[in-house]
C-alpha cells in the first residue's frame, strides 16, 4: 500500500527514543522528512546514527528541544520549517508517565505531568499550525495512553492529564478541519519501550527480559498476551498521517493487544 507519504515533511516531537525514534525510521522509510527532538543531547546523537542507516543526512533534522519550554518548541519548530521548506505532519510522542496514588503524587509533579501532557501538546500545535495550513492542510498525531479513558488509581496523574488531552484532540479535530488538518488519536497499552526498560531495570528483578515482559503481559491481563512493540505502534502513527486516512479525524487508534473494556 503506497501511503503517499514521499517528501512530506514530519516533526516528532520527543523522536531520540521508543515511539517516536521508530515512527521516525518508518517515516524516512517512506521517502518522508523527519525532524526529532528530545532534551539529552547525547541520546538525540544516538539516535540520528541509527536513523542514517534508513536515510541520508539531507532528510533528518535533529535538534535538543524541551517541549516544555515554549521557545525551544517555536525554536525547534521554525529550524524545521526551514531546513525542509515547510511541516506536513506533526507527531506529540514526548513523554514519560509517573505512577502512584493521589497521595502520593506531589503538586510539582502535577504540574510537571500537566506541562509535558498537556501544556507541551498546546505549544507544538501552535508552532506548527501555520504551517500546516501553508501546506493547505495536514496531520496531528497525538500518542496517548489506554489509561486515558480507563484510569487506574495507581497513576492518577498520568491517567487524569490523557483524558484532558484525548479532549482537547477531538476539540481540534472539529476546529481545524476547515483547513483539512486531520487530528487523531494512538492510545498505547504496555509497549516495549526505553520507558518499560528503565522500569525493569529499577526493578532489580532477577529474571531473563522475556519472562520480565511475559510476566507482566500475565499480570495486566493483556487479551494478546504479550508486550507490544514500537514498531507496531509506529505502524498505527504512519497509516493516520497518510493519504490514505484522509477521511478519518477526531479518532483514536488503540494499540494495546485489545486492553481494555471500554466501548
Ligand atoms: N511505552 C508505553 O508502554 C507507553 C504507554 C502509554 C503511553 N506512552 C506514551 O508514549 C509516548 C512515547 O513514550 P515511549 O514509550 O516511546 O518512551 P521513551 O522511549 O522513554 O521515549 C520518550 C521520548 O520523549 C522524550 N522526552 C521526554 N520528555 C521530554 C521533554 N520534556 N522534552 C523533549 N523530549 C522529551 C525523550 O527524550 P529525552 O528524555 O532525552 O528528553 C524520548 O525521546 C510518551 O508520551 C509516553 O507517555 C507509552
Amino acid at each position: 500500500m503506497d501511503l503517499g507519504l514521499n517528501s512530506k515533511v514530519a516533526v516528532i516531537m520527543g523522536g531520540s527514543s521508543g515511539v517516536g525514534l521508530k515512527t521516525a525510521q518508518r517515516f524516512l522509510e517512506e521517502s518522508a522528512y523527519v525532524a526529532i527532538c528530545g532534551r539529552d543531547q547525547s541520546r538525540l546523537d544516538q539516535a540520528v546514527n541509527y536513523l542514517l542507516e534508513y536515510a541520508p543526512s539531507e532528510r533528518i533534522f535533529a535538534k535538543t528541544c524541551d517541549v516544555t519550554v515554549k521557545a525551544d518548541v517555536d525554536e525547534f519548530v521554525k529550524g524545521t520549517a526551514q531546513a525542509f521548506g515547510g511541516i506536513d505532519i506533526l507527531v506529540n510522542s514526548a513523554g514519560k508517565s509517573i505512577m502512584g496514588h493521589f497521595f502520593d503524587i506531589t503538586d510539582e509533579q502535577w504540574e510537571e505531568q500537566f506541562q509535558l501532557k498537556y501544556f507541551a501538546i498546546i505549544y507544538a500545535v501552535k508552532a506548527v499550525y501555520p504551517y500546516l495550513k501553508q501546506k493547505n492542510g495536514g496531520r496531528i498525531v497525538n500518542i496517548n495512553a489506554t489509561l486515558s479513558k480507563e484510569p487506574e488509581p495507581h497513576m492518577v496523574a498520568t491517567a487524569a492529564t490523557r483524558a484532558g488531552l484525548l479532549n482537547l484532540s477531538r476539540t481540534l479535530s472539529h476546529e481545524f478541519a476547515k483547513d483539512n488538518i486531520l487530528v487523531n488519536s494512538v492510545s498505547l497499552g504496555l509497549i516495549k519501550t526505553d520507558q518499560w526498560e528503565r522500569r525493569r531495570l529499577q526493578s532489580n528483578l532477577d529474571v531473563p527480559v522475556e519472562e520480565y515482559y511475559n510476566d507482566l503481559a500475565q499480570k495486566r491481563k493483556i487479551p494478546l498476551g504479550r508486550v507490544g512493540e514500537a514498531d507496531e505502534v509506529a505502524s498505527a502513527i504512519l497509516f493516520l498521517s497518510s493519504e490514505r486516512a484522509s477521511y478519518i479525524s477526531g479518532t483514536t487508534i488503540e494499540v494495546a493487544g485489545g486492553l481494555g473494556k471500554t466501548l
